[in-house]
């Protein structure tokens, strides 16, 4: 089967839209709504042509330190295990050395035997694991609405301070829909630009925002100092931006973490995620 790759064109929508329904079963279909978003980044929008039509998709996007992320992989089912992957992660790995990205990073579910075999053919390993939570807010612990903290948006320098400090703690990364941003200078400066960032200045901090779809979800990033405040503070900015849902994304072994926002009423997902990542050989 030939297989042609190229940027994605705009009359390419609806066949990647059919894609995306057949390669992923359930609801979780997002391309249509960040599309737009994507046009404003760094890093292509990957189509895989075969017998004329798009049978598959994938798009790299530079993160603020420079970093890749790869995301949007999507095969369709009838063209799986036929080299369309490989042909995309083989433009994933030109645009790597075109932006001069020093590493690059995606998720998948621990058990995506298919989606992680792919990215170990190509030079990724696997990395830390993660678990999800999630608050539908209709179960939200009515208590924590009626006390949220003082908190403002932190500056650059402010949140280079205080989310280092929580670097072990977050296991290196830290998720804004299901986006796992390496902890590190820059990351923290694009964080606070983007306002994602919110503290007292005295040690109690939430990082927490959407990179996307604001309106489905708002996604907890961090948590510093007391926990209370921060969750209290986030449910605040649920209700302001009018989400139903808060998730969160913690390392599989901070169960204290999780406990406390069992506690108030988040649900642990189904399926723990594993970031495979590859690194430029110095
Ligand atoms: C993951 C996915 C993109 C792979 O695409 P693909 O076009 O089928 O992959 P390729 O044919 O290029 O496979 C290349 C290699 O990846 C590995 N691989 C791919 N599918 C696999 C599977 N089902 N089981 C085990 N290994 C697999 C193999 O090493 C394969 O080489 P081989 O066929 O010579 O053994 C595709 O299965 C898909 O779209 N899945 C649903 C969406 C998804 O999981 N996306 C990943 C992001 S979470």
């Amino acid at each position: 089967m030939e297989i042609k790759i190229r940027a994605f064109q705009e009359g390419d929508l609806a066949a990647c839209l059919e894609v995306e329904a057949a390669a992923i079963k359930g609801s979780n279909h997002y391309m249509n709504d960040v599309l737009d978003y994507y046009r404003t980044t760094r890093g292509e929008m990957t189509v895989a042509e075969a017998e004329g039509q798009p049978v598959g998709m994938g798009k790299l996007t530079v993160l603020f330190d420079g970093s890749a992320w790869l995301e949007l992989l999507r095969v369709h089912p009838d063209y799986q295990r036929q080299g369309v992957g490989m042909a995309i992660y083989g433009r994933y790995l030109e645009q790597l050395q075109e932006l001069g990205c020093p590493a690059a990073r995606m998720y998948t579910g621990v058990k995506n035997v298919a989606s992680s075999a792919l990215a170990e053919k190509n030079g990724f390993h696997r990395g830390p694991e993660f678990q999800g939570l999630t608050l539908n807010m209709d179960k939200a612990d009515a208590s924590l609405f009626w006390e949220p903290p003082v908190f403002r948006l932190l500056n650059g320098d402010e949140a280079v301070l205080e989310l280092l400090a929580l670097k072990e703690k977050c296991g290196g990364f830290m998720d804004i829909n299901h986006t796992f941003y390496e902890l590190n200078e820059k990351t923290c400066r694009g964080f606070a630009a983007q306002g994602w960032v919110y503290g007292d200045g005295k040690g109690n901090v939430l990082v927490a925002g959407a990179r996307f779809q604001p309106e489905k979800a708002l996604y907890i990033a961090a948590m510093g100092g007391d926990r209370r405040k921060a969750l209290s503070f986030a449910l605040n900015l649920a209700v302001l931006s009018g989400v139903q849902k808060i998730c969160a994304h913690f390392p599989v072994n901070d169960g204290e973490q999780a406990a406390f926002l069992e506690k108030h009423g988040f649900e642990r997902n189904p399926s723990d995620l594993v970031i495979m990542e590859w690194t430029k050989e110095k």
